[in-house]
This record gives C-alpha cells, structure tokens and sequence, in this order.
C-alpha cells in the first residue's frame, strides 16, 4: 500500500559490488546490501569485467530480494527505481540497468538513471541535509574531481585529474609493492607506520588551476623503486607509502581550500571510495577545524560502491520529475554535468 513516504529502491553494478538498497524520504536507509566481488578479482589484481558481468547476474536477484526483505517492504510501495547508468564498465552497468527496467515494466514503477559520481556526492546527505552552495570533492577508483553545487542535481565540475584517478594511483603504487587488490586500504595502513622521508612531487599544475595529475608521482614511486633495486638499497615500504600518502593529500586538501574559500561554499563533502581513507579523512578535519565550511565525511560503509546513494540521487531526481524511459541503456561514458 502506498503511504506518504516517499520510498525508492536504489540498484548499483557499476564495477565489482552488485547492491540494492531501499531508503525512505530520501535520508532514511531502510536496508542497503552490497556484495562485494573483489575476492573472485584479486588474483588477477583488477577488476576483469567479464568476470563482474558474470558475477552480478548471478547475484542481482538474490540482493534484490534481500534488500526488500530487510526493508520490509513491497515492490507496491516502491515510488521509483532508480539505478547508475553510468559511468562504469558497460557489462556490468548492463546487469542493473536491464534488471531495473524489467522490474520498473512489470511493477509499473518509474524508473530513474543515475550517474555513479552523483551517487557517490549524494551518500553525504544520508548524513546532512545539504546546504548550498556546497563543494564535492569526489576522489574514487575512477574519478578526481571537485564538483561545484548552487542547488539539488546541478553539477559544475570546476576541477578534475588529467589523468589517474588518486584510487587507480593508490592502486598501481599497491602493485609496485607486491600489495594485494584493493590497494588503496594497504598504502593507508603501511602510511600510518611510516614516515614520509622520501622526497616525491607535488603537481601543482598552472596558477588558480583546480585540475589535478597523478601519473607523475605514481612513476616516481615506480621510479625510486627500480633506482634502489638498482643500487642494492633496501627501501622500506612503509616510507614510501608513507610518503606518496602526504604527496597525495597534500595536493588534494590544498586544492579544496582554495576553491571552499573563492566559491564561499557552506558545505565541503568528501565522497568516493579513496574517502575512506584515514590520512585524507584526518588531514581535511584537522584544515577546516578552524574554517565556517562545514565538513561532511561519509561513514566507511558509505564512502565506497553501495546503492543507498544512488537511492539518494533518485529521490531528489523524483522530486524534479525526472524520469527515465525503457531506452536506458548503459552509459560508460555518461557525463555528470548532463546528467
Ligand atoms: O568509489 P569506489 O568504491 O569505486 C569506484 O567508483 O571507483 O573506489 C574504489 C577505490 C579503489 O581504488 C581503492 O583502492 C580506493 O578506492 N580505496 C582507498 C581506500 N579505500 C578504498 N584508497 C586509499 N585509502 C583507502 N583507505
Ligand atoms: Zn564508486
């Protein structure tokens, strides 16, 4: 039966976590289910997409059914389903995006896409009611960037990386040092027992600019790796973690200083899996604790791949009126300012 509440299921399966998750009113997390494929990944080192198609038909229908039973909820009080489109690797999108279209066909339920970064950007309001203008700084496996908002469901990119995403760094480095996959929560613990000794770069990029760049310092671990094989030296890992660690959030926090203070922005919200890191996490409170900006940082469970935030996207798109019909299609490519 329908109430006033406002309920929307939230489908996600853009890249190696199949989940659904139900939340009410657009804040409330009625149930959010995540399985997680990264053990069937690890022993390649990355995700292969054709093994995270695979995986996610075989799981979809059995989170779906999960995440309705822990919400205690019917597919008749669902208001709207709503699901990443993009980005993400295109079997995978496919998985969600055919899985809600059939649902949405045969409940008669509207159906609504969602850009993943969206998503990610959107978890922080599970957390607080979003004050505008507000300032993302969206750091995941696939994505940089600082993304501007004057209001709900407008996006303005006003920087982002040239070229590695921090987490595709975080991982390469991880793979540099024999880590295993996921690499980004090893460099985050091998960081907090180093010390950061060695002297790595810092791409600033031209003046005023927001853009950020990565690949540089990832060869320079890579590099400062083989001249020590080289010589015989022993280099501790744990330092060059550490190291690449401060180099990293060096950057990143300088950067979103900057722009929370030209944008006079009320809020700064961390989003995307790298959030979960600690040095990112401690090194933001400690710059704003002195700051106006009020600083939101998601929960773990929140900050990497789930569907409540795609939930959370959907029901603010609801409300607009936006809706998708059964052409939706995976979109690899999706932009965000478009979406
Ligand atoms: O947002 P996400 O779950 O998936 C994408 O949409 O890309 O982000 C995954 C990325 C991976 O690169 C992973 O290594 C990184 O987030 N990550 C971390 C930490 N936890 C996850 N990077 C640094 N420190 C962490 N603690
Ligand atoms: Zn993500």
């Amino acid at each position: 039966m329908k109430t006033d509440d406002q309920i929307i299921m939230g489908i996600e399966t853009s890249c190696d976590e199949t989940a659904v998750a139900i939340i009410k009113n657009g804040r409330e997390i009625l149930s959010n289910v995540v399985a997680s494929q990264i053990e069937s990944h690890k022993r390649f080192g990355g995700v292969v997409p054709e093994i995270a198609s695979r995986h996610h038909l075989e799981e979809i229908t059995i989170v779906i059914e999960e995440a309705l039973n822990q919400a205690g909820v019917s597919f008749k009080e669902i208001d709207a389903i709503a699901v990443t489109e993009g980005p993400g690797l295109v079997g995978a999108l496919l998985i969600g995006v055919n899985a809600a279209k059939a649902l949405s066909f045969a409940h008669n339920i509207p159906l609504i896409g969602v850009h993943h970064i969206a998503g990610h950007i959107y978890a922080n309001r599970i957390l607080t009611e979003f004050k505008f203008p507000l300032l993302s700084l969206v750091v995941s496996g696939g994505h940089t960037e600082l993304v501007l908002m004057e209001e709900h469901g407008e996006y303005k990119v006003i920087g982002e990386t040239r070229d590695d995403a921090v987490g595709e760094a975080y991982d390469k480095v991880a793979r540099s040092l024999q880590l295993p996959y996921p690499g980004g929560p090893h460099i985050d613990r091998l960081a907090h027992e180093g010390e950061a000794t060695i002297k790595l770069p810092r791409a600033w990029l031209e003046d005023g600019s927001y853009d950020f760049s990565f690949s540089g310092l990832k060869s320079a671990v890579i590099n400062t790796l083989h001249n020590a094989e080289q010589r015989g030296e022993k280099i501790e890992p744990k330092d060059l973690a550490a190291s690449f660690q401060e180099s990293v959030i060096d950057v990143l926090v300088t950067k979103t200083r900057r722009a929370t203070e030209e944008f006079k922005v009320k809020q700064l919200l961390l989003a995307g899996g790298v959030a979960a890191n600690k040095g990112l996490r401690k090194k933001l409170e400690e710059n704003y604790s002195d700051s106006e900006v009020e600083l939101v940082i998601p929960p773990l469970s929140l900050c990497t791949d789930n569907a409540a935030m795609i939930a959370a996207v959907g029901s603010i798109m609801f409300e607009k009126g936006k809706r998708s019909n059964y052409r939706l299609n995976g979109n690899p490519g999706l932009d965000l300012e478009n979406s």
